[in-house]
């Protein structure tokens, strides 16, 4: 994460912004620069950065409480000393107080950041304030128990051109003995008190992933979380809160947060006795235990949290733009993602030299820039049965190895890319045969399967070893580009019988310890290699997986109209540039559903354009409308992939329609997709208003796809085009028309 507070680009982005009439409304405190300062007199920290201010202070008892989270106040605006809250006999001040960080202990009765055993059977810690520095715009907040040498080092780092801000706690064992972190969390984020909160949140499964779920907080405690191992699909590590009066997605204020963390997590988003709303996240505590000896730190994920003033739509352009700019491998320049051609929906485990040679002419004839060879191409691994952990390739259906098609794929102006799933084993592999204690398991006990397979237990130095360096020596063997890195099943009995038993369950944290570091490893040793993180579509998205890989699969379900409910809910959280979509075949094999070439075209255009269907099988005139697509596709990539998304009609609670909007950064172009579900009577599809554009400044309009209404204007100001709207020509069942708007002065 970069402070460019100092540099010219918010002044450069803003005086861009003003011209295209966002500035105004949406970003004009990203000219003022972040600053992180602390009141001596007061006891008070402030951290401003882009449109938000955060405020915490050392309250009378030492603790360290939050005084405000929200817009970005002016310079001088007061802060007076932080003051415990009053308690009872039943609540107790400790869990009054709207701590930002409160270890169990002292009676706290709410979910706390931290809890510790201690080997005398000692539970109880009670952190104080000790000390502060200040570096750069990073805040350092240590804390100490009241008796024990147990020091908690809080930081917060502020992004300048968001106001999204960093935490993490580091909790270090300065006793003579170890202890247990029976749990563990980044921090606390408190809002400010109120009765009207909604919470936001996204839930799924396998290939029904990204469903936005709203609901009113109430008192009482909702936990978002995954037990599985990894980050898990069933909730991502996302949250949104706003009041519960905002109904347009651009206005009203919006507290949002997510974890960089792709082990078991946990957000817990809790409203107290005494109605305030507290939003506590780190690892998952079921079944944690972490043990730290003496002299040894331990440093959370990071919680990352903003606000918005203007809506849950800006909250998004928010976290696009961090994420963009500050988070992936690349950043703030990341590539943009290539059009890339995937065999697995053709060929399945079916893959041999010749098919994947004619499927890679067919792709270049296309104009796709990758070519990727999913599953099946190693080891025995005819169907999911064997195969995982045997990780060369196969002599049957590559009797020259990976190098003719490569060569091939090279010839045809594609670079070349490999699936792998790095953390698995078969049963039936040599590997297993060779090694089965390399697993997770609890001896004695059944290694129950999923997709026939068993999860090797990264966190054994051995086993890390070994997935580094077969991975390393495919790299340096084959002129590889790009891994699609796989993830097919959730843990199982998670026992690691190697090491002595209070530090079995170490192995949560250092599995994924493990996981980040070969990613880090590769992309030292092979910078070129790009790397997309998969999990039978998307069970593993987070900011933890996104430092290390330059793109994600949100699913594995690739029916073009389910992906628009499923693009949408990924949008709330992450950005569409690195959002990967395949058009793939009609009827889908998912519900068989049938949709136009062009219908599928525009769906995956609203991502990361990817085409994953048996082009064998498609016909002249598809393969001729493919390629205008793909053509069409660069021309308004840079603008999807980088540019401010607005969801101008969502296609959540089975809304007929779904219309989204991208401007790009330089604001000569806006980008819009509408599809249609069905008409019913004689209904016409809603006007479109678009948002974003400049006032004052001409664009021209023109549909790339489907017809926009016979009276639209070829051009008119950036005010007609949101105030007047245009209509689009939509009628009929699974309908879809895309335009651009083209900025003329
Ligand atoms: C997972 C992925 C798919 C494909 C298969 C291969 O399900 O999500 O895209 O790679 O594995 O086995």
């Amino acid at each position: 994460m970069k402070d460019r507070s100092k540099t010219k680009w918010g002044l450069i982005a803003c005086a861009f912004l003003v011209s295209t009439g966002l500035c105004a409304s949406t970003v004009v405190a990203q000219t003022a620069p972040a600053t992180t300062q602390y009141d001596a007199s007061s006891r008070v920290f402030r951290i401003d950065a882009a449109d938000s201010t955060y405020v915490l202070g050392i309250n009378e008892n030492g603790q360290l409480q939050t005084l405000y989270w929200g817009k970005r106040l002016s310079a001088n605006d007061p802060f007076p000393a932080a003051k415990a809250t009053s308690g009872g006999g039943f609540d107790l001040s400790t869990s009054n107080t709207p701590q930002e960080f409160v270890s169990w202990g002292g009676g706290l009765t709410v979910e706390p950041d931290l809890k510790i055993t201690f080997p005398d059977g000692n539970r109880d810690v009670v952190l104080k304030y000790v000390s502060h520095h200040i570096d750069g715009n990073t805040l350092s907040v240590i804390m100490k128990d009241i008796s024990r040498e147990v020091y908690v080092t809080l930081e917060y780092q502020p992004d300048a051109e968001t106001g999204i801000l960093r935490r993490s706690a580091t909790i270090e064992n300065r006793t003579d003995a170890p202890f247990t972190i029976e749990q563990v969390a980044a921090g606390t984020w408190n809002l400010p008190h109120g009765t009207d909160y909604r919470l936001r949140y996204l839930t799924g499964g396998w290939a029904a992933e990204w469903n936005l779920q709203e609901q009113s907080i109430h008192p009482g405690k909702t936990i978002l979380e995954s037990r599985r191992g990894t980050t898990g699909a069933q909730n991502n590590p996302w949250f949104a809160i706003d009041h519960n009066v905002s109904t347009d997605q651009d206005e009203g204020s919006v507290w949002f947060g997510a974890l960089g963390w792709s082990g078991s997590w946990q957000i817990a988003i809790e409203q107290d006795m005494k109605q305030q709303v507290r939003v506590t996240g780190g690892p998952n505590a079921f079944d944690f235990g972490y043990l730290l000896k003496k002299g040894e730190k331990f440093t959370t994920p990071y919680f990352y949290g903003g606000y918005s003033a203007h809506g849950i739509g800006g909250a998004s352009r928010l976290l696009h733009r961090f994420e963009i700019d500050s988070l992936l491998p690349h950043h703030p320049t990341p590539k943009l993602r290539p059009v890339l051609y995937n065999s697995w929906e053709a060929t399945g485990f079916d893959v041999n030299e010749p098919g994947q040679m004619a499927l890679a002419e067919k792709a270049a004839n296309l104009g796709v820039e990758r070519f990727v060879m999913d599953d099946g191409w190693f080891g025995g691994r005819k169907n999911d049965h064997a195969g995982l952990g045997d990780w060369y390739v196969n002599p049957q259906k590559f009797p020259h190895g990976l190098k003719p098609l490569i060569d091939k794929v090279h010839s045809l102006n594609m670079d070349f890319g490999l699936w792998v799933e790095p953390e698995m084993v078969n049963p039936d592999s040599d590997l297993y045969r060779k090694h089965p204690d390399w697993v997770l398991n609890f001896p004695g006990r059944p290694r129950t399967e999923g997709r026939n397979q068993l999860v090797l237990n990264l966190a054994r130095p051995d086993v890390r070893a070994y997935v580094y360096g077969f991975l390393d020596k495919l790299l340096k063997e084959n002129d590889i580009s790009f891994l699609k890195w796989d993830y097919n099943r959730n843990w199982s009995e998670p026992g690691w019988p190697a090491v002595p038993q209070d530090q079995e369950k170490n192995v949560y944290v250092d599995f994924t310890r493990n996981f980040y570091s070969i990613l880090a490893e590769l992309r030292q040793n092979h910078p070129n290699v790009e790397i997309e993180s998969c999990s039978g579509g998307g069970s593993r998205v987070d900011l933890g997986v996104m430092q290390y890989t330059d793109e994600v699969w949100p699913s594995d379900n690739t029916d073009a109209y389910d992906r628009l409910q499923i693009q949408n809910g990924f949008s709330y959280p992450y950005t569409p540039g690195v959002m990967m979509a395949w058009v793939t075949e009609s009827p889908t094999w998912v519900n068989n559903r049938t949709l136009s070439l062009e219908y599928r075209f525009l769906s995956s255009m609203q991502g990361s354009l990817g085409i994953g269907a048996n082009l064998n099988k498609w016909t002249p005139e598809e393969l001729t409308k493919a390629t205008q697509m793909v053509a069409q596709y660069k021309s308004i990539r840079e603008t999807v992939q980088r540019g401010e998304l607005y969801r101008l009609i969502t296609p959540e609670n089975n809304s007929e329609q779904s219309v989204t909007e991208t401007v790009s950064r330089d604001g000569k172009q806006a980008v819009t997709f509408a599809f249609l579900h069905s008409s019913t009577e004689y209904s016409s599809f809603p006007r479109i208003f678009l948002r974003g554009l400049d006032e004052n400044a001409m664009y021209s309009a023109h549909a790339f796809a489907g017809k926009l209404a016979g009276d639209t204007p070829a051009q008119a100001s950036g005010a007609y085009w949101m105030h007047h709207g245009l209509d689009l020509d939509l009628r009929g069942d699974f309908q879809a028309a895309a335009f651009t708007l083209t900025r003329s002065n």
